[in-house]
């Protein structure tokens, strides 16, 4: 493993019981706070993504716009904020998914991508998975191909990885 991982996975702050009881909140602002442990992050994803001709980065709202953007601008790809309702002022195209808590949906703009691009999606973590699975689903639809799904954290006990169809995911930390 990495040398690097190590440290990421002691900058995260797993807190007990937030936002409900029983859920065990995977914060990365503490990760956010050091800047070695952050920058480690970023610099994984793009020694990962480089010359994997990615076209674009789908970031998903809202700490998937944390990672993606510095992924994006490194690799040279465009970035595409995925977004909770009704914050795109343009045509979008919807995706409803059910939360770990609750249920919500995404959508994107048409137009963002093009039939031909090649897309990462990025997000902190994955639980359930429903969220990087409505994410690759919008994307699809839009003529896009989904090359692998990249997170910080995966929470394996959910088992979210089932839910994505056999498309790739890449994480740097487990967790529980
Ligand atoms: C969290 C997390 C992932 C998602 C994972 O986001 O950032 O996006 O849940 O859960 P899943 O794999 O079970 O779908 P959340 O919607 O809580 O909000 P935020 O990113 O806007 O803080
Ligand atoms: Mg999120």
């Amino acid at each position: 493993q990495d040398p690097r991982i190590e440290g990421i996975a002691s900058s995260i702050r797993v807190v007990p019981n937030f936002p409900k009881p029983g859920i065990m909140f995977q914060d990365i602002t503490t990760l956010l706070l050091d800047p070695k442990a952050f920058k480690n992050t970023v610099d994984l994803f793009v020694e990962r993504y480089t010359g994997k001709d990615i076209t674009v980065v789908a970031g998903i709202e809202a700490r998937g716009f944390i990672f993606g953007p510095p992924i994006a601008l490194a690799i040279g790809a465009k970035f595409i904020p995925l977004r909770k309702p009704r914050k795109l002022p343009g045509e979008v195209i919807s995706e409803e998914y059910v939360l770990e808590y609750g249920t919500d949906c995404l959508q994107m703009h048409i137009g963002a991508v093009q039939p031909g691009d090649r897309a990462l999606v990025v997000d902190d973590l994955i639980a359930t998975g429903g969220t990087l699975c409505a994410a690759i689903k919008l994307l699809e639809r839009a003529g896009a191909e989904v090359v692998e799904c990249a997170c910080v954290i995966e929470l394996p006990e959910l088992k979210g990885r089932e839910r994505l169809n056999g498309k790739p995911l890449y994480i740097l930390v487990e967790s529980r």
